[in-house]
Protein backbone atom coordinates (compact mmCIF):
# COMPACT_ATOMS: atom_id res chain seq x y z
CA UNK A 1 0.00 0.00 0.00
CA UNK A 2 2.86 2.16 1.29
CA UNK A 3 4.30 1.77 -1.93
CA UNK A 4 1.44 2.12 -4.31
CA UNK A 5 0.95 5.58 -2.87
CA UNK A 6 4.82 6.15 -3.22
CA UNK A 7 4.59 5.58 -6.47
CA UNK A 8 1.26 7.45 -6.85
CA UNK A 9 2.86 10.64 -5.40
CA UNK A 10 6.12 9.74 -7.63
CA UNK A 11 3.86 9.98 -11.00
CA UNK A 12 1.80 13.10 -9.73
CA UNK A 13 5.01 14.73 -9.25
CA UNK A 14 6.55 13.56 -12.31
CA UNK A 15 3.78 15.10 -14.34
CA UNK A 16 3.81 18.31 -12.46
CA UNK A 17 7.19 18.98 -13.33
CA UNK A 18 7.15 17.81 -16.86
CA UNK A 19 3.71 20.33 -17.24
CA UNK A 20 5.87 23.07 -15.60
CA UNK A 21 8.69 22.76 -18.92
CA UNK A 22 8.05 23.57 -22.52
CA UNK A 23 6.86 21.65 -25.02
CA UNK A 24 7.34 23.36 -28.74
CA UNK A 25 6.57 21.71 -31.38
CA UNK A 26 8.00 23.10 -34.44
CA UNK A 27 5.04 22.28 -37.97
CA UNK A 28 6.21 22.99 -41.37
CA UNK A 29 3.39 23.77 -43.05
CA UNK A 30 5.25 22.66 -46.53
CA UNK A 31 5.23 18.80 -45.18
CA UNK A 32 1.57 19.02 -47.19
CA UNK A 33 3.16 18.98 -50.70
CA UNK A 34 4.54 15.47 -49.83
CA UNK A 35 3.58 12.77 -51.12
CA UNK A 36 1.88 9.91 -50.12
CA UNK A 37 2.91 8.64 -46.42
CA UNK A 38 4.65 11.18 -46.80
CA UNK A 39 1.94 13.63 -46.50
CA UNK A 40 1.12 16.17 -43.49
CA UNK A 41 -2.25 17.43 -42.77
CA UNK A 42 -3.74 18.72 -40.03
CA UNK A 43 -5.62 15.72 -38.33
CA UNK A 44 -2.38 14.39 -38.10
CA UNK A 45 -1.23 16.67 -35.43
CA UNK A 46 -3.64 15.62 -32.99
CA UNK A 47 -1.69 12.69 -31.44
CA UNK A 48 1.14 14.92 -30.77
CA UNK A 49 -0.48 18.28 -29.32
CA UNK A 50 -1.39 16.17 -26.38
CA UNK A 51 2.53 16.79 -25.25
CA UNK A 52 2.84 20.27 -27.00
CA UNK A 53 2.24 23.22 -24.80
CA UNK A 54 3.54 25.42 -28.20
CA UNK A 55 2.96 25.36 -31.29
CA UNK A 56 5.35 27.08 -34.25
CA UNK A 57 3.65 27.37 -37.62
CA UNK A 58 6.66 27.22 -40.15
CA UNK A 59 7.08 29.75 -41.98
CA UNK A 60 5.60 33.26 -42.69
CA UNK A 61 7.86 35.84 -44.66
CA UNK A 62 8.85 39.40 -45.30
CA UNK A 63 7.86 41.44 -48.14
CA UNK A 64 10.97 42.90 -49.63
CA UNK A 65 9.47 45.84 -51.14
CA UNK A 66 6.84 46.95 -47.91
CA UNK A 67 8.64 45.25 -45.32
CA UNK A 68 5.29 44.04 -43.63
CA UNK A 69 4.94 40.11 -42.38
CA UNK A 70 3.30 38.08 -45.07
CA UNK A 71 1.99 34.59 -45.55
CA UNK A 72 4.81 32.58 -47.32
CA UNK A 73 2.19 30.43 -49.37
CA UNK A 74 -0.60 32.88 -49.69
CA UNK A 75 -3.07 30.35 -51.56
CA UNK A 76 -2.49 27.28 -48.72
CA UNK A 77 -2.44 29.74 -45.69
CA UNK A 78 -5.06 32.26 -46.35
CA UNK A 79 -6.83 30.63 -49.63
CA UNK A 80 -7.05 27.32 -48.48
CA UNK A 81 -7.71 28.21 -45.04
CA UNK A 82 -4.54 26.65 -43.26
CA UNK A 83 -3.88 29.34 -40.56
CA UNK A 84 -7.69 29.49 -39.50
CA UNK A 85 -7.36 25.73 -39.28
CA UNK A 86 -4.34 25.63 -36.86
CA UNK A 87 -5.41 28.50 -34.54
CA UNK A 88 -8.69 26.38 -34.37
CA UNK A 89 -7.13 23.33 -33.01
CA UNK A 90 -7.25 25.69 -29.72
CA UNK A 91 -10.63 25.36 -29.38
CA UNK A 92 -9.74 21.46 -28.64
CA UNK A 93 -6.33 21.74 -26.74
CA UNK A 94 -7.59 24.75 -24.86
CA UNK A 95 -3.79 25.51 -22.93
CA UNK A 96 -2.08 25.21 -26.28
CA UNK A 97 -0.02 28.60 -27.85
CA UNK A 98 -0.14 28.96 -31.69
CA UNK A 99 2.57 31.32 -32.90
CA UNK A 100 3.47 32.38 -36.45
CA UNK A 101 7.04 32.03 -37.32
CA UNK A 102 9.03 33.98 -39.42
CA UNK A 103 12.02 33.37 -41.57
CA UNK A 104 13.08 29.87 -41.06
CA UNK A 105 15.45 29.51 -44.24
CA UNK A 106 12.11 28.81 -46.02
CA UNK A 107 11.89 32.69 -46.52
CA UNK A 108 14.17 32.97 -50.02
CA UNK A 109 11.84 35.66 -51.64
CA UNK A 110 13.47 38.41 -53.35
CA UNK A 111 15.80 39.82 -55.50
CA UNK A 112 18.90 38.65 -52.84
CA UNK A 113 17.24 35.08 -52.86
CA UNK A 114 19.15 33.02 -50.64
CA UNK A 115 21.50 35.98 -49.45
CA UNK A 116 18.50 37.30 -47.11
CA UNK A 117 19.78 40.34 -47.10
CA UNK A 118 16.17 41.74 -46.73
CA UNK A 119 16.72 40.30 -43.07
CA UNK A 120 19.39 42.96 -42.34
CA UNK A 121 18.02 46.07 -44.29
CA UNK A 122 14.58 45.73 -41.99
CA UNK A 123 16.84 46.73 -39.19
CA UNK A 124 18.18 49.53 -40.44
CA UNK A 125 15.45 51.35 -41.17
CA UNK A 126 12.89 52.45 -38.08
CA UNK A 127 10.47 52.82 -40.72
CA UNK A 128 10.73 49.43 -42.42
CA UNK A 129 10.51 47.99 -38.69
CA UNK A 130 7.50 49.68 -37.97
CA UNK A 131 5.55 48.63 -40.97
CA UNK A 132 6.99 44.96 -39.94
CA UNK A 133 5.82 45.70 -36.04
CA UNK A 134 2.05 46.75 -36.89
CA UNK A 135 1.81 44.18 -39.86
CA UNK A 136 2.47 41.44 -37.66
CA UNK A 137 0.48 42.96 -34.99
CA UNK A 138 -2.11 42.91 -37.69
CA UNK A 139 -1.88 39.35 -39.24
CA UNK A 140 -1.38 37.79 -35.98
CA UNK A 141 -4.88 39.38 -34.23
CA UNK A 142 -6.57 38.28 -38.00
CA UNK A 143 -5.99 34.86 -37.88
CA UNK A 144 -5.95 34.20 -34.07
CA UNK A 145 -2.12 33.36 -33.10
CA UNK A 146 -0.94 33.62 -29.59
CA UNK A 147 2.41 35.38 -30.66
CA UNK A 148 5.36 35.42 -32.78
CA UNK A 149 8.54 33.48 -33.14
CA UNK A 150 11.33 35.23 -35.11
CA UNK A 151 13.17 32.53 -37.16
CA UNK A 152 15.54 35.18 -38.18
CA UNK A 153 17.89 34.64 -41.21
CA UNK A 154 20.79 36.15 -40.45
CA UNK A 155 23.98 35.19 -42.70
CA UNK A 156 25.38 31.32 -41.60
CA UNK A 157 28.86 30.74 -40.87
CA UNK A 158 31.07 29.85 -43.02
CA UNK A 159 31.42 25.41 -42.91
CA UNK A 160 34.67 24.21 -41.47
CA UNK A 161 37.07 23.07 -44.40
CA UNK A 162 39.52 20.23 -44.24
CA UNK A 163 42.77 20.80 -45.48
CA UNK A 164 46.06 19.34 -45.01
CA UNK A 165 49.42 20.67 -45.72
CA UNK A 166 50.37 23.33 -48.09
CA UNK A 167 46.70 24.23 -49.02
CA UNK A 168 46.25 24.81 -45.52
CA UNK A 169 48.88 27.54 -45.58
CA UNK A 170 47.83 28.43 -48.25
CA UNK A 171 44.48 29.18 -47.60
CA UNK A 172 44.68 30.79 -43.89
CA UNK A 173 47.23 33.00 -46.13
CA UNK A 174 44.08 33.94 -48.43
CA UNK A 175 41.66 34.80 -45.72
CA UNK A 176 43.18 36.79 -43.95
CA UNK A 177 44.48 39.02 -46.94
CA UNK A 178 41.06 38.73 -48.94
CA UNK A 179 38.78 38.57 -46.19
CA UNK A 180 36.97 35.49 -46.63
CA UNK A 181 35.62 35.68 -42.97
CA UNK A 182 33.64 38.39 -42.81
CA UNK A 183 30.35 37.79 -43.51
CA UNK A 184 28.31 41.36 -42.46
CA UNK A 185 30.55 44.04 -41.97
CA UNK A 186 27.95 45.86 -40.30
CA UNK A 187 27.24 42.80 -38.20
CA UNK A 188 27.25 45.17 -34.86
CA UNK A 189 24.79 47.50 -35.80
CA UNK A 190 22.52 44.55 -36.96
CA UNK A 191 22.92 42.91 -33.40
CA UNK A 192 22.00 46.66 -31.91
CA UNK A 193 19.11 47.11 -34.62
CA UNK A 194 17.51 43.32 -34.00
CA UNK A 195 17.44 44.24 -30.09
CA UNK A 196 15.39 47.23 -31.40
CA UNK A 197 13.42 45.18 -33.13
CA UNK A 198 12.49 42.78 -30.52
CA UNK A 199 11.86 45.72 -27.84
CA UNK A 200 9.55 47.39 -30.30
CA UNK A 201 7.51 44.41 -31.10
CA UNK A 202 7.18 42.74 -27.38
CA UNK A 203 5.69 46.88 -26.55
CA UNK A 204 2.92 46.48 -29.03
CA UNK A 205 2.38 43.09 -28.22
CA UNK A 206 1.92 43.26 -24.73
CA UNK A 207 -1.00 45.10 -24.09
CA UNK A 208 -2.91 42.01 -25.84
CA UNK A 209 -0.66 39.19 -24.26
CA UNK A 210 0.53 38.38 -27.41
CA UNK A 211 4.28 35.29 -27.27
CA UNK A 212 7.37 37.00 -28.96
CA UNK A 213 9.72 34.08 -28.64
CA UNK A 214 13.48 33.55 -31.05
CA UNK A 215 14.61 30.62 -32.88
CA UNK A 216 17.83 30.57 -32.92
CA UNK A 217 18.84 28.82 -36.86
CA UNK A 218 21.40 26.58 -37.05
CA UNK A 219 25.03 27.99 -38.06
CA UNK A 220 23.80 31.52 -36.91
CA UNK A 221 26.78 32.95 -34.74
CA UNK A 222 24.73 34.04 -31.72
CA UNK A 223 28.48 35.50 -30.36
CA UNK A 224 27.60 38.00 -33.44
CA UNK A 225 24.14 38.65 -33.31
CA UNK A 226 22.37 38.02 -30.48
CA UNK A 227 22.99 39.79 -27.22
CA UNK A 228 21.27 37.19 -24.10
CA UNK A 229 21.31 39.83 -21.76
CA UNK A 230 19.12 42.30 -23.33
CA UNK A 231 17.06 40.44 -25.68
CA UNK A 232 15.71 37.95 -22.98
CA UNK A 233 13.59 40.27 -20.68
CA UNK A 234 11.48 40.75 -23.76
CA UNK A 235 11.25 37.50 -25.13
CA UNK A 236 8.81 34.40 -23.62
CA UNK A 237 11.53 31.40 -24.69
CA UNK A 238 14.81 31.14 -27.03
CA UNK A 239 14.86 28.17 -28.82
CA UNK A 240 18.13 27.25 -29.79
CA UNK A 241 18.07 24.76 -32.97
CA UNK A 242 21.60 23.41 -31.99
CA UNK A 243 21.90 20.85 -35.24
CA UNK A 244 22.69 20.73 -38.75
CA UNK A 245 26.53 21.89 -37.63
CA UNK A 246 27.23 19.70 -40.45
CA UNK A 247 25.16 19.09 -43.57
CA UNK A 248 25.45 17.64 -47.58
CA UNK A 249 24.82 21.41 -48.43
CA UNK A 250 27.22 22.59 -46.35
CA UNK A 251 30.13 20.03 -46.26
CA UNK A 252 29.32 18.28 -49.33
CA UNK A 253 32.60 15.96 -48.93
CA UNK A 254 32.76 15.95 -45.27
CA UNK A 255 30.11 14.17 -42.57
CA UNK A 256 29.86 14.62 -38.90
CA UNK A 257 27.94 14.52 -36.39
CA UNK A 258 24.86 16.58 -37.01
CA UNK A 259 24.21 17.50 -33.31
CA UNK A 260 26.30 16.25 -30.47
CA UNK A 261 25.94 17.47 -27.00
CA UNK A 262 29.29 17.79 -25.90
CA UNK A 263 32.28 18.97 -27.47
CA UNK A 264 34.34 16.11 -29.46
CA UNK A 265 37.71 15.84 -29.76
CA UNK A 266 39.36 18.10 -33.17
CA UNK A 267 35.99 20.09 -33.94
CA UNK A 268 35.27 23.52 -33.44
CA UNK A 269 34.25 24.77 -30.03
CA UNK A 270 31.09 25.93 -31.22
CA UNK A 271 29.75 22.92 -32.57
CA UNK A 272 27.86 21.52 -29.99
CA UNK A 273 24.64 22.06 -27.66
CA UNK A 274 26.30 22.75 -24.83
CA UNK A 275 28.40 25.58 -26.19
CA UNK A 276 25.05 27.15 -27.70
CA UNK A 277 23.47 26.42 -24.09
CA UNK A 278 26.60 27.92 -22.05
CA UNK A 279 26.47 31.15 -24.46
CA UNK A 280 22.89 32.28 -23.54
CA UNK A 281 23.12 30.99 -20.24
CA UNK A 282 25.47 34.10 -19.68
CA UNK A 283 22.56 36.91 -19.87
CA UNK A 284 19.19 34.75 -20.34
CA UNK A 285 17.46 33.11 -17.63
CA UNK A 286 17.56 29.02 -18.05
CA UNK A 287 13.62 28.99 -17.92
CA UNK A 288 13.65 30.91 -20.86
CA UNK A 289 16.16 28.42 -23.00
CA UNK A 290 14.18 25.64 -24.94
CA UNK A 291 16.71 23.38 -27.03
CA UNK A 292 15.90 22.32 -30.16
CA UNK A 293 15.57 18.27 -31.20
CA UNK A 294 15.57 17.81 -34.71
CA UNK A 295 13.40 14.44 -35.91
CA UNK A 296 15.61 13.81 -39.35
CA UNK A 297 19.42 12.71 -40.17
CA UNK A 298 21.87 14.35 -42.65
CA UNK A 299 22.77 12.02 -45.29
CA UNK A 300 26.28 11.76 -47.22
CA UNK A 301 26.54 9.34 -50.28
CA UNK A 302 29.14 6.91 -49.32
CA UNK A 303 32.02 5.58 -51.23
CA UNK A 304 33.25 1.71 -50.91
CA UNK A 305 36.93 3.22 -49.43
CA UNK A 306 35.15 5.47 -46.97
CA UNK A 307 35.89 4.29 -43.37
CA UNK A 308 35.04 5.78 -39.97
CA UNK A 309 37.51 5.25 -37.52
CA UNK A 310 38.23 8.89 -37.89
CA UNK A 311 35.46 12.19 -38.15
CA UNK A 312 35.05 14.21 -39.89
CA UNK A 313 34.48 11.03 -42.90
CA UNK A 314 36.47 13.02 -45.53
CA UNK A 315 35.93 11.16 -49.06
CA UNK A 316 32.06 11.49 -49.43
CA UNK A 317 30.54 12.52 -52.10
CA UNK A 318 28.00 15.20 -51.47
CA UNK A 319 24.14 14.69 -50.45
CA UNK A 320 22.95 10.99 -50.03
CA UNK A 321 20.00 10.00 -52.07
CA UNK A 322 16.17 11.18 -51.66
CA UNK A 323 14.20 9.29 -49.00
CA UNK A 324 10.73 7.83 -50.75
CA UNK A 325 8.82 9.97 -48.38
CA UNK A 326 10.77 13.27 -48.22
CA UNK A 327 12.37 12.92 -51.46
CA UNK A 328 14.93 15.32 -50.65
CA UNK A 329 18.19 14.78 -51.19
CA UNK A 330 20.78 14.79 -48.25
CA UNK A 331 18.03 14.03 -45.85
CA UNK A 332 15.70 11.74 -44.26
CA UNK A 333 12.97 11.69 -41.48
CA UNK A 334 12.81 9.22 -38.91
CA UNK A 335 10.63 7.09 -40.26
CA UNK A 336 12.28 6.63 -43.53
CA UNK A 337 15.30 5.99 -40.99
CA UNK A 338 14.03 3.29 -38.49
CA UNK A 339 12.68 1.28 -41.16
CA UNK A 340 15.82 0.58 -42.86
CA UNK A 341 18.01 -0.15 -39.52
CA UNK A 342 19.17 -2.72 -38.16
CA UNK A 343 22.10 -3.95 -35.41
CA UNK A 344 22.57 -7.57 -35.80
CA UNK A 345 21.96 -9.02 -39.17
CA UNK A 346 22.16 -6.75 -42.86
CA UNK A 347 19.25 -6.74 -44.58
CA UNK A 348 19.32 -6.25 -48.05
CA UNK A 349 19.08 -2.33 -48.35
CA UNK A 350 19.09 -1.83 -44.66
CA UNK A 351 21.43 0.30 -42.68
CA UNK A 352 23.77 -0.69 -40.18
CA UNK A 353 23.34 1.65 -36.90
CA UNK A 354 26.29 2.15 -34.70
CA UNK A 355 24.71 3.47 -30.90
CA UNK A 356 26.34 6.01 -29.24
CA UNK A 357 27.34 4.79 -25.49
CA UNK A 358 28.75 8.12 -24.39
CA UNK A 359 25.49 9.97 -24.83
CA UNK A 360 27.27 12.82 -26.48
CA UNK A 361 27.67 12.98 -30.21
CA UNK A 362 24.65 11.27 -31.44
CA UNK A 363 23.75 7.76 -33.43
CA UNK A 364 25.08 7.37 -37.21
CA UNK A 365 24.17 4.54 -39.57
CA UNK A 366 25.52 3.41 -42.94
CA UNK A 367 25.29 1.34 -46.04
CA UNK A 368 28.65 0.42 -48.49
CA UNK A 369 27.78 0.73 -52.00
CA UNK A 370 26.89 -2.26 -54.10
CA UNK A 371 29.60 -3.27 -56.59
CA UNK A 372 28.69 -0.44 -59.28
CA UNK A 373 29.29 1.99 -56.97
CA UNK A 374 25.25 2.59 -56.15
CA UNK A 375 23.56 2.98 -52.90
CA UNK A 376 26.02 3.91 -50.50
CA UNK A 377 25.30 6.19 -47.55
CA UNK A 378 26.37 7.37 -44.21
CA UNK A 379 23.35 9.31 -41.76
CA UNK A 380 23.98 10.78 -38.62
CA UNK A 381 20.61 11.22 -36.90
CA UNK A 382 18.26 11.72 -34.08
CA UNK A 383 16.08 8.40 -32.77
CA UNK A 384 13.68 8.74 -29.74
CA UNK A 385 16.69 7.58 -27.50
CA UNK A 386 19.06 10.00 -28.31
CA UNK A 387 15.78 12.58 -28.01
CA UNK A 388 15.61 11.60 -24.39
CA UNK A 389 19.20 11.87 -23.39
CA UNK A 390 18.67 15.61 -25.00
CA UNK A 391 15.27 16.22 -22.25
CA UNK A 392 17.82 14.69 -20.01
CA UNK A 393 20.30 17.53 -20.55
CA UNK A 394 17.86 20.20 -20.71
CA UNK A 395 16.69 18.81 -17.39
CA UNK A 396 19.83 18.74 -15.00
CA UNK A 397 20.54 22.37 -16.31
CA UNK A 398 17.50 23.49 -15.38
CA UNK A 399 16.16 24.49 -19.05
CA UNK A 400 12.97 25.53 -20.10
CA UNK A 401 12.07 22.64 -22.26
CA UNK A 402 12.34 21.58 -25.83
CA UNK A 403 11.84 22.01 -29.24
CA UNK A 404 10.98 19.46 -31.92
CA UNK A 405 12.14 20.79 -34.93
CA UNK A 406 9.59 19.10 -36.61
CA UNK A 407 6.46 17.31 -35.86
CA UNK A 408 6.10 16.54 -40.23
CA UNK A 409 9.80 14.71 -40.04
CA UNK A 410 8.90 12.38 -36.55
CA UNK A 411 7.25 8.91 -36.98
CA UNK A 412 3.62 10.63 -37.02
CA UNK A 413 2.64 7.25 -39.06
CA UNK A 414 3.75 4.64 -35.79
CA UNK A 415 5.43 2.86 -38.93
CA UNK A 416 8.77 2.25 -36.67
CA UNK A 417 7.42 0.96 -33.26
CA UNK A 418 3.91 1.59 -33.88
CA UNK A 419 4.45 4.19 -31.63
CA UNK A 420 3.24 8.07 -33.50
CA UNK A 421 5.59 10.69 -32.36
CA UNK A 422 8.31 8.27 -31.43
CA UNK A 423 11.04 11.45 -30.51
CA UNK A 424 8.41 13.91 -29.39
CA UNK A 425 7.30 11.11 -26.69
CA UNK A 426 10.53 10.10 -25.75
CA UNK A 427 11.40 13.27 -25.43
CA UNK A 428 8.97 14.55 -23.41
CA UNK A 429 9.00 11.77 -20.74
CA UNK A 430 12.42 12.20 -19.83
CA UNK A 431 11.64 15.69 -19.34
C1 LIG B 1 31.46 33.77 -33.86
O1 LIG B 1 31.73 35.11 -33.55
C2 LIG B 1 32.80 35.32 -32.64
C3 LIG B 1 32.84 36.81 -32.35
O2 LIG B 1 32.95 37.55 -33.50
C4 LIG B 1 34.09 34.79 -33.23
O3 LIG B 1 35.13 34.94 -32.31
C5 LIG B 1 33.91 33.31 -33.58
O4 LIG B 1 35.05 32.83 -34.24
C6 LIG B 1 32.70 33.13 -34.49
N1 LIG B 1 32.48 31.73 -34.72
C7 LIG B 1 32.38 31.21 -35.95
C8 LIG B 1 32.15 29.78 -36.03
O5 LIG B 1 32.49 31.88 -36.95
Amino acid sequence: MRVLLFYLLAGTFAAFCAAEKLVVCNYEAKAHLRQGQGQFSIPDLEEALRYCTHLIYGYAAIDDQSFKLVPLNENFDVLRDNYRLITDLKRRHPKLKVLLSVGGNDDVSGIDGELNEKYRTILESTVHRLAFVNSAYTLLKEYNFDGLDLAWEFPETKPKKVKTGLKKAWSSFKSVFTGEKVIDSNAAQHREQFTSLVKELKVAFRPDNLLLSLTVLPNINSTVYYDPKRLSPHLDFIALHAFDFYTPQRNGHLADFPSPIYELIDRREDENVDYWVKYWLNGAPANKIVLGIPTYGRTWALQGESKFDEFPITDLEGPGEPGPLTKEAGLLSYPEICTKVTTRTVIPGGLTKIPDASKRQGVYAYRYPDNNEKGGIWVGYEEPETAATKAQYVKNKGLGGIAIDDLTLDDFRGVCNNNKFAILKAAVAAL
